[in-house]
């Protein structure tokens, strides 16, 4: 049964990081406007935000990042120039923002993802709200924070994307502790940051999708750091299970990590061969390529 609940109308894009693992193309470019076929990843998880209904963006950003925002601003040379000459301007139409609708906020230092969100704390305010990571690739129809919104409705509280890894490979990222699974919902019991193998509670990882209750922020604002020295998203979380409802939507559809060099080819590569424009031409390209 659905029950009626605060919307989310907000969706925090933590884009402060420093995107080390792509050095030297993120020294002067934000990993985020890194694009994917010609789409850059924050536009892909714009998208996806406002797919699911989503009006608020916004963004946790840090020095040098100041390209992300201009991204979705009005580039009036550009809009005039291409008028001019007559050309489509169409493909511009998902950078377009109802003025305020965008919001920045700066984290001066990157102390880790969970400080990132806190740096938000007053334009979240007393919402539940979104998270999304723009380096996590997230393809599916209806998208992921779609489906998550779905989910929401439904069961309220907290909510996380996860995704199954083979066992061996969960030491890099959060993994639950699973309870009770229904349908594509299972309860969260427990989460853990970058466990070792022998450790990790179940193959079932964290994958950068977030539907968080407000009360999160406070739990922020008093963390020590963790994993990495780093001020963890969730180890605030796990401290939030068993006074709030918190459950993991399993994703129906493909994740790619962005984040890393081989994820962000396979991207490209899935996403280019599936395009009507190119992919015979990208297929015949890379059959050459494998012939040599
Ligand atoms: P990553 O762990 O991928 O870190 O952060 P990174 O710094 O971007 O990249 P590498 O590891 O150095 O190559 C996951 C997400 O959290 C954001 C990042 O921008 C990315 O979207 N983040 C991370 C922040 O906004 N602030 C932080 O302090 C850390």
């Amino acid at each position: 049964m659905t029950s009626p609940r605060k919307p989310i109308r907000k969706a925090v894009f933590p884009v402060a990081g420093l995107g080390t693992r792509f050095l030297p193309a993120t020294k002067a470019i934000p990993k985020e406007l890194l694009p994917i076929v010609d789409r850059p990843l924050i536009q892909y998880a714009v998208d996806e935000a406002r797919e699911a209904g989503i009006e608020q963006m916004i963004f946790v950003t840090g020095r040098g990042k100041t390209a992300i925002v201009e991204h979705f601003d009005v580039a009036y040379e550009l809009e005039a120039t291409m008028s001019e000459r007559g050309k489509d301007m169409a493909i511009l139409e998902p950078t377009r923002f109802t003025p305020g609708d965008i919001i920045t906020v700066r984290q001066q230092v990157p102390l880790g993802l969970g400080h990132a969100i806190w740096c938000a704390r007053a334009i979240v305010g007393d919402e539940p709200f979104a998270i999304i990571l723009p380096d996590e690739l997230m393809v599916g129809t209806p998208g992921c924070m779609a489906q998550m919104v779905e989910a929401y409705n439904e069961v309220g509280g907290n909510l996380i994307s996860v995704l199954e890894l083979p066992r061996e490979e969960v030491s890099s990222y959060g993994v639950i502790d699973p309870g009770e699974t229904r349908g594509a919902l299972t309860e969260v019991r427990g989460l853990v940051e970058k466990p070792p193998v022998e450790l990790a509670p179940s193959n079932k990882i964290v994958s950068g999708r977030y539907i968080l209750q407000p009360e999160v922020m406070r739990t922020l604002e008093n963390q020590e750091k963790g994993a990495g020295g780093e001020i963890q998203l969730t180890d605030a979380m796990a401290r939030m299970i068993g006074q709030q409802p918190f459950h993991a939507v399993t994703f129906n559809g493909r994740r790619f990590d962005c984040g890393s060099k081989t994820g962000f080819v396979e991207a490209t590569l899935a996403l280019a061969l599936e395009r009507p424009d190119m992919g015979a031409e990208v297929r015949a390209m890379a059959e050459r390529l494998l012939a040599r």
